[in-house]
């Protein structure tokens, strides 16, 4: 298939070529999101819990604008000055201050608005390789990862032990449901952000860990997007596994 002159192969090599080189190239990324890698990584992430600051995601609904601006500038003012805020923030996150960031005020209003538009989730969505651009070797390790034959790097349960994909006949648990319609019901993306969080139980304290790699992601994807009963996937027949039993 042709898309714009491109092969689909090598759009999708592309794209991987982007995902995988995204991580150390600051030049591929936007001048925000390289200084947040740089400067605020270390001590904040953005939707994946606290760590030495508090978690940043929605931190430019919670906080007005200028608030922002002045304290990511210098937040030792803001507590010597005894804003109310700075101060609450100043008590629960002892351990350790913030530094102040003698930075030009452009920077830091990009910088700002850069969070406030989704920050580095949304590098990463953008970023998100599609399932139907998987290998048969990554459909298979999508099927491996399912089944518990091989680990989560995170060390979490296999899928296999609370759901079965019915449309292959999988054995498997059934505290949660079946996922033969999984793919088509939430697509790529919505499927990514679903298996960021464990599935169960979810709640305060659980939902941060383990989130799949983005390999895990692709190949689980992949997986289950070749399990819909109403696809046919040749290169995932070619691999041997076989296409999925039409639904009952
Ligand atoms: C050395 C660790 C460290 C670094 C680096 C750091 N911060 Fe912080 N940040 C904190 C801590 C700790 C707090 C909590 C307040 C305090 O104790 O100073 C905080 C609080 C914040 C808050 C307030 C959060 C809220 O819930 O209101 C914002 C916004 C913030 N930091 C943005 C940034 C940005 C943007 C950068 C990078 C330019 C950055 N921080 C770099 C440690 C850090
Ligand atoms: C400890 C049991 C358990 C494990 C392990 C588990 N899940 Fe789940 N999963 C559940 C439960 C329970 C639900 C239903 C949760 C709900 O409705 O809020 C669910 C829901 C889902 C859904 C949404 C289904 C729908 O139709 O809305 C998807 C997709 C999913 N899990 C995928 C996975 C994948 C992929 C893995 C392996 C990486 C996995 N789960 C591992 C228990 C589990």
């Amino acid at each position: 298939m042709k898309i714009r002159g491109i092969s689909s192969g090598a759009r999708a090599l592309l794209g991987f070529v982007f995902v995988v080189g995204s991580a150390g190239a600051a030049s591929a990324q936007s001048e925000p999101a390289a200084l947040f890698n740089a400067r605020c990584s270390s001590c904040h992430t953005f939707g994946k819990g606290d760590k030495v600051g508090p978690d940043l995601k929605g931190v430019a609904t919670r906080r007005p604008r200028t608030w922002l601006l002045s304290w990511i500038r210098s937040s030792g003012k803001m507590v010597k000055a005894a804003d109310p805020t700075a101060a609450v923030l100043y008590q629960k996150y002892r351990r350790q201050r913030m530094p102040d960031f003698e930075l030009p005020a452009e920077r830091i209003a990009a910088l700002v608005d850069y969070l406030a538009a989704g920050g580095p989730e949304t590098d990463a969505e953008r970023q998100l390789r599609a399932a139907s651009t998987a290998t048969p070797e990554e459909v298979r390790l999508g099927q491996q990862l399912f089944e518990g034959r091989i680990a989560l790097a995170s060390g979490a349960v296999a899928c296999v032990s609370c759901h079965t994909v019915s449309s292959r006949g999988a054995l498997g648990g059934s505290l949660g449901p079946d996922l033969a319609g999984a793919f088509a019901k939430y697509r790529d993306r919505g499927l990514h952000q679903y298996l960021q969080r464990v599935c169960f139980p979810r709640g305060p304290g659980v939902n941060e860990r383990k989130a799949l790699t983005e390999s895990e992601s692709l190949a689980l994807r992949a997986f289950l997007r070749i399990s819909d009963p109403g696809k046919r996937v040749p290169a995932a027949r070619a691999e041997g596994i076989p296409a999925a039993r039409p639904a009952r």
